[in-house]
């Protein structure tokens, strides 16, 4: 069995070199093991607990997006998206609140310190408290469990929240097991209970004063800053006062760990004589600088274009949000129906659809006509036609049209001039014969939604 692994960013600030070292690189490397299946996604309902400036939120999510793909990451083999693409997270988010204890959540470390925080400063205890901080391990466990993954790569600030996702997935386990076996005819637990994974060599990187770099301590060089800014930056590392000729200790040296952390073991041990031998501190920094503008170089380039087609990068995380959705859906009809939210029907026939021997679906079919263009139809489960698409180019723009019918049909899906077929106002196809309106399409999405597979 392969193991499934799943990790969240927050979208919140811009990706420096120590993010790249420490996170990014390593989480990427892991991603092309063989054995693994991968799940990276855009935490982006989490970063609106942080910040609330649409623009700033909308620019880092855009910005980290293609940093990662910049970086290496590849939409092929692991399965990228954005949280809030995926409905239903938020769905299992309610479902999971209503299982949790108050009392967990009083004892997260986050929501903790906010309150000692307001307690020090004589404040009420829960001043500018949000409840969406308050209720962040719970959106997080639905991150998590909405994907049955068995391990989660974290740091060690995030280890409480991977034990609050397993209990409280254990509690619904308990509470609905039973109900949700019954439900579903399946074997085994609803929710898988996921496992923290910390890797224990992972680089921390110095910042430009020598403490840890990170953002709080405003010393961080961001991983894509030109090269005349990066220069900059690095020209500005702290080192002691030695002249050039004297030695250099490479120990508790910020511009050596830096050096280290983009080296190979033999540029390392170069380094390592070179400071012994006494070099002078503008050419190591010289050095430093080339050997991290070498790496970082192609994927700056990389990162620019991407940054500079944001429709491109939609069209890479809708592709992996539909992936990812081919987990999620079934799953949440699964719980929904455990849980006694399921759609009227006898109990056999419920059992029967999970097991995959219930009547026909309705389908969405997509061919090719004699004139050479892409079309496609929706039939019922009788194979009654319900809308003929329109003909496109290529396959792929006949495909996009029907993954924006199957995502926004139910909402923006109407009838136009003579039989016509709209979305949001742009024609896709015209209404099957026999059909009055567009009720019997949205009967058809409503069931492929409930199913999707
Ligand atoms: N809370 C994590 C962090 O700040 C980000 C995150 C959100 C996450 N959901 C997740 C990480 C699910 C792992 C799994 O780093």
């Amino acid at each position: 069995m392969t193991v499934r692994v799943l990790t969240g960013i927050t979208t919140t600030g811009t990706p420096h070199l120590g993010n790249y070292a420490g996170a990014i690189r390593p989480a990427i490397a892991a991603s092309r093991a063989p054995g693994v299946e991968s799940f990276f996604f855009l935490a982006d309902y989490h970063a609106l607990i942080k910040a609330d400036d649409p623009q700033r939120i909308a620019r880092s999510r855009l910005e980290i997006a293609a940093t990662w793909l910049a970086c290496g990451l590849d939409p092929q083999k692991v399965t990228f998206y954005r949280q809030s693409d995926i409905v239903e997270i938020p769905q299992l988010t309610w479902l999971l609140t209503c299982v949790t204890a108050k009392g967990l959540l009083n004892r997260a470390h986050a929501y903790k310190a906010a309150v000692d925080r307001n307690t020090d400063t004589g404040e009420d205890p829960d001043f500018a408290v949000t409840a969406g901080l308050y209720m962040y391990p719970v959106l997080m466990a639905a991150d998590i469990l909405a994907f049955g993954a068995h391990k989660v790569p974290v740091g060690r600030d995030q280890i409480q929240h991977i034990e609050m996702a397993r209990d409280i997935g254990q509690r619904f386990n308990h509470l609905y097991g039973d109900a949700w076996r019954a439900a579903t005819g399946l074997d085994g637990e609803p929710l898988v209970l996921p496992e923290v994974q910390i890797d224990e060599n992972v680089a921390t990187l110095p910042g430009l004063d020598g403490r840890k770099m990170s953002k709080s301590y405003d010393n961080t060089i961001p991983l894509f800053a030109p090269p005349a800014e990066l220069k900059k930056l690095v020209m500005s590392v702290r080192t002691d006062s030695r002249v050039p000729g004297e030695a250099k200790d490479t120990e508790g040296s910020a511009l050596f760990q830096l050096y280290q952390a983009f080296a190979t073991p033999a540029q390392t041990e170069e380094m390592r004589h070179a400071f012994a031998d006494g070099i002078g501190w503008g050419d190591a920094k010289q050095r430093l600088f080339a050997i991290i503008d070498e790496a970082v170089a192609p994927m700056r380039e990389q990162y620019a274009q991407l940054v500079a087609r944001p429709a491109q990068l939609e069209e890479i995380l809708q592709e992996g949000a539909r992936k990812a959705r081919d987990v999620t859906v079934p799953l949440l009809d699964g719980l929904q129906r455990a849980v006694g939210l399921g759609r009227f029907m006898a109990p056999q026939a419920a059992v029967a659809k999970t097991r995959g021997t219930a009547a026909k679906l309705p389908q969405i079919k997509q061919y090719r006509e004699a004139d050479g263009r892409f079309h496609f139809k929706l039939v019922d489960g009788e194979g009654r036609l319900l809308l003929q698409g329109d003909g496109h180019a290529s396959p792929r723009d006949a495909g996009q049209v029907i993954a924006r019918l199957r995502r926004e049909g139910l909402d923006a899906l109407h009838e136009m001039e003579a039989r016509a077929v709209g979305l949001l106002g742009e024609r896709i196809g015209t209404l099957g014969e026999g059909l009055a309106g567009v009720d019997g399409i949205l009967d058809a999405l409503r069931q492929l939604a409930a199913v999707e597979d």
